[in-house]
């Protein structure tokens, strides 16, 4: 049985939509249709017009990855809160990773990490009904069993290289879809400081002291990785002892080589 089929008889086991396409744009684009309930899986072989986070493009080999969107409809999650449900996702492809005896790390706010190598990409775009989420489109792209990667990357992996074996992408996909479902329970459950504590248990750089560039000034220095805030800021200990919180894009990471 094909992956297609494969996925098919399990979305009906469950009970969720699937929409399962040889080609498409991006399938954060085609999950944006109104009628993917909550629960809904689009996912691609094939994307014309991978999207990354800040208009960067996702580039993933045909037939060896997952490439795929989850529509869901947190209604109970302020939008002050919605770095949880980037936590959840993060925490969920975490899970999925570590079934295959692979240690996985975030770099924040929510690339996965292997050996300072990155596997796997989250895109998540949130509608808002007031302060609340109303329908959040998890847009992921799992490396699985790609082993040569464009050389314009910068320091990709995918699951088979960390695993040493070609992995079934079905069955990376229903651990994942799985895991996703305890994670979004813990959301719905509020139960944030379980999530907080398995977050920074994963945290790539956590503690350690490494040069970062300041995405507005371009300068470089030297800082800590603290932690994150509920706001889903960085937060970095300068060399002076000052303690600095970043958003997304305000600050680089600098990696050179892995590790
Ligand atoms: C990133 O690392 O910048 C996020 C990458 C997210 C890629 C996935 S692949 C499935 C979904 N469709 C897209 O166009 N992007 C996401």
């Amino acid at each position: 049985m094909g992956i297609k089929q494969e996925l098919e008889r399990f979305a009906g086991q469950v009970g969720f939509t699937l929409a399962y396409l040889d080609e498409t744009t991006s399938t954060n684009d085609v999950a944006r249709d109104p009628r993917y309930d909550a629960g809904a899986v689009v996912i691609a072989e094939r994307q014309s017009r991978g999207r990354g986070q800040c208009g960067n493009s996702w580039s993933s080999s045909a037939g060896a990855n997952l490439t795929f969107s989850v529509v869901l409809c947190p209604g109970f999650l302020e939008a002050a809160q919605q770095f949880y449900l980037s936590k959840a996702v993060s925490l969920a492809v975490c899970d999925t990773v570590e079934s295959f005896d692979v240690r996985p790390q975030v770099k924040w706010p929510n690339d996965i990490y292997i050996d300072g190598r990155k596997v796997a990409g989250i895109l998540i775009e949130n509608d808002l009904a007031g302060n609340f989420l109303s329908r959040s489109v998890v847009g992921i792209g799992i490396n699985v069993n790609q082993t040569e990667f464009d050389p314009a990357l910068p320091n990709p992996t995918s699951l088979a290289v960390a695993a040493g074996r070609k992995l079934d992408r079905a069955e990376v996909f229903r651990l994942f879809y799985e895991k996703m479902s305890f994670r979004y329970g813990q959301l719905q459950q509020q139960r944030y400081a379980a999530m907080d504590t398995d977050y920074a248990a994963r945290l790539y750089r956590l503690g350690e002291t490494h040069s970062f560039v300041d995405g507005r000034t371009k300068v470089r220095f030297e800082g800590t990785i603290c932690g994150v805030l509920p706001t889903g800021e960085l937060e970095v200990r300068h060399r002076d002892g000052q303690m600095h919180r970043y958003l997304f894009k305000e600050i680089e990471y600098t990696i050179t080589g892995i590790g």
